[in-house]
């Protein structure tokens, strides 16, 4: 949520600032700007006679990194800058509300991302000392309060800074009078550092630097960096220099680039079946008929102790944690519940010594899956996490875990991390299976049947025209209803924030059981509901409410399983997946809802990788 670049080196910064901007456009896209100092041959002649360089260039406005780059100039002279692009928290959509911000004597900027929780105490006491503030931002107290608090060294400032802060951030700043130099901090709010040749980078996400280095370092909270060209120096608040690893980024650019596909979203969904094989790759073993998962930091007879599993989670990581819970259910026979992570951390929660805690989190850095893991260890909890991105905080901070391999996802709407965390999930209900009840047959079948999934996908992404055709007639319609049942009830609510959030369609996701106890009343002939049907148990209960819905004449449009005569006739409408084990339908029928979400908001125009009010990675509370 927000982006924040950072570049000194020999080169011309504006461009690198806005390029690296462009790719950071997915983490908020209200507004963006930048902010430049010289450090050249003139800057230097200015200083040796004592005099201050020149001020520091700021170009920021509202609108997307498109705007911001139309008022750019191509020719900027300046070689060090920070950038920034905004996802509104405090103070509305406008050119001042942008960062940088800039102190009153304009020798300073600073780029912030999260919320100061202090803003307002600080705020009314740099007024009553006379200083003006431009904008309605929490973030503008910070650059106030490094000009107030710098005496020469730029990162001795800022840590004075922070040390008054309550709340996340991560802030990069910089000074006229050290032009070559950045300086960042981080707490709650991820910042990571790329060294390139004779050049470095600030970010808050690798996808804005990968273009220029693979060379990271990741910095914890309550760090400080200090940056030039050639070097960087860690140190924490109590000036102590860390030493920091080196981690090599392991995607390709190619990963955050359409590579021919019109949206990320449609290009995400697409890479789902690679996607789930890097999830599943070297971790079924058909020897034993197991799981395995290497970084669990488990030992089997702490796995025998468990004895309830609360997996923690937002958004459609949520909603791939309730899947799972059916799954560790069936297989692992002990009680499973996936909880809204928001939810859990208020509630103090009772953390039981035989419970076992899963924080799952595509970006790794929401701020309530995060606290919730927090407060969860904090009450000697263990929580593992089920993370995209690698060094992400949530991957860092828990106690082992699996990382899911989707490469990155940059749309907002999130689809592959679905899918990849449901394989993630399955293989440590294997492995946790095999250790209690299940049989070596029956761990076979559930790695042959998880084996066949990419292949599954692959048939349904391969013959995606009628489930455009069904979009395009369904566009217009304002309101939608996606029922399920069992596994698939999670799967319903997934399909309704797909189409909500992507398409602005208002859509609701319940348990098919669950609409005769109130929302039939909302059936119409213009209120279509989405049934999942695949061929489990529950599939006649389902035939029976899309009667019921049929007898109050709302349309029904059925997901069912090829050659499924019975629910085809009953349907106004049918879409079909391939016949599979019924653990597996959830990763089936997951597919073809994201596409119709997908078409559907391409017919209502809207901005399907852009979603008005979002971004990605919602490091706020
Ligand atoms: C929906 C979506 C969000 C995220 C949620 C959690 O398409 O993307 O609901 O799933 O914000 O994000 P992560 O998984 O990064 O914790």
């Amino acid at each position: 949520m927000c982006g924040i670049i950072g570049y000194c080196g020999p080169r011309r910064a504006a461009p690198v600032l806005v390029e690296g901007l462009k790719r950071l456009e997915y983490r908020g896209y209200d507004s963006a700007g930048i902010a430049l100092a010289r450090v050249d041959q003139q800057a230097s002649e200015t200083s040796e006679t004592g005099e201050e360089p020149g001020p520091l260039r700021v170009i920021k406005c509202k609108g997307k990194i498109k705007d911001l780059r139309a008022v750019v100039p191509a020719d900027l002279p300046e070689t060090t800058g920070i950038g920034h692009t905004r996802w509104a928290t405090h103070g509305e959509v406008t050119d001042e509300n942008a960062h940088p911000h800039l102190d009153s004597t304009e020798s300073f900027a600073i780029v912030h991302n999260g919320v100061i929780e202090n803003f307002h105490q600080l705020k009314d006491h740099l007024m009553a000392e006379g200083v003006e503030f431009r904008s309605e931002t929490d973030s503008e107290v910070i650059v106030h309060l490094l000009a107030r608090a710098y005496q020469g060294d730029l990162a001795a400032a800022l840590k004075a800074t922070v040390s008054l802060l309550k709340g996340t951030y991560g802030i990069v700043a910089m000074h006229r009078g050290e032009p070559g130099r950045l300086v960042g901090a981080r707490n709650g709010s991820p910042l990571v550092l790329g060294i390139g040749q004779g050049e470095m980078f600030l970010a808050s996400d690798t996808t804005a630097i990968l273009g220029h280095t693979r060379q990271v370092v990741y910095l914890e909270d309550g760090e400080v960096v200090s940056v030039t060209a050639d070097e960087y120096i860690t140190s924490d608040l109590r000036n102590r220099e860390i030493h920091k690893e080196v981690d090599h980024i392991g995607w390709e650019l190619e990963s955050i680039e359409k590579t021919g596909f019109s949206h990320f979203m449609e290009k995400e969904i697409h890479e789902q079946p690679e996607a789930i094989r890097r999830a599943l790759r070297g971790r079924l073993d058909r020897e034993y008929a197991t799981g395995h998962l290497g970084g669990l930091n488990l030992g089997s007879r702490e796995l025998l102790e468990v004895g309830r599993i609360v997996l923690l989670a937002a958004g459609t990581s949520y909603h791939a944690g309730m899947v799972a819970t059916y799954a560790l259910e069936e297989l692992v026979r002990v009680p499973a519940v996936a909880e809204l992570a928001s939810e859990l951390r208020y509630r103090n929660p009772l953390v039981e010594r035989d419970a076992l805690y899963f924080a799952a989190s595509q970006s790794g850095e929401t701020a309530d899956t995060l606290y919730a893991m927090r407060e969860v260890q904090r009450k000697g909890g263990r929580v593992l996490g089920v993370c995209n991105v690698v060094g992400s905080t949530i991957a860092r901070e828990s106690d082992g875990g699996v990382y899911i391999h989707s490469g990155p996802e940059i749309s907002v709407a999130s689809t592959k991390a679905f899918t990849s965390q449901l394989a993630a999930f399955y293989v440590f209900a294997l492995l946790m299976g095999r250790m209690r009840h299940l049989s070596f047959d029956q761990g076979a079948r559930i790695i042959e049947a998880l084996e066949a999934v990419p292949k599954q996908i692959e048939t349904i992404l391969a013959n995606t025209a009628p489930i455009q055709a069904l979009a395009k007639r369904y566009a217009s319609c304002e309101h939608f209803f996606f029922l399920g049942r069992g596994i698939n009830y999670p799967v319903a609510l997934e399909a309704a924030l797909k189409l909500k959030e992507v398409s602005y369609i208002h859509a609701e996701g319940y348990s098919a059981a669950e609409i005769k106890h109130g929302p039939l009343a909302l059936i119409t002939e213009e209120t279509p509901s989405f049934f999942l049907v695949p061929r489990d148990g529950l599939r006649e209960k389902v035939i029976t409410s899309m009667k019921e819905v049929k007898a109050r004449r709302g349309p029904v449009i059925a997901l069912a399983v090829e050659g499924d005569r019975e629910v085809a006739d009953t349907a106004d409408e049918v879409l079909f997946v391939p016949e599979a084990h019924p653990l597996m339908y959830p990763f089936l029928l997951a597919v073809p809802t994201q596409l119709f979400a997908y078409y559907c908001a391409l017919a209502r125009g809207c901005n399907v990788d852009q979603p008005r009010n979002l971004a990605k990675s919602v490091t706020v509370e």
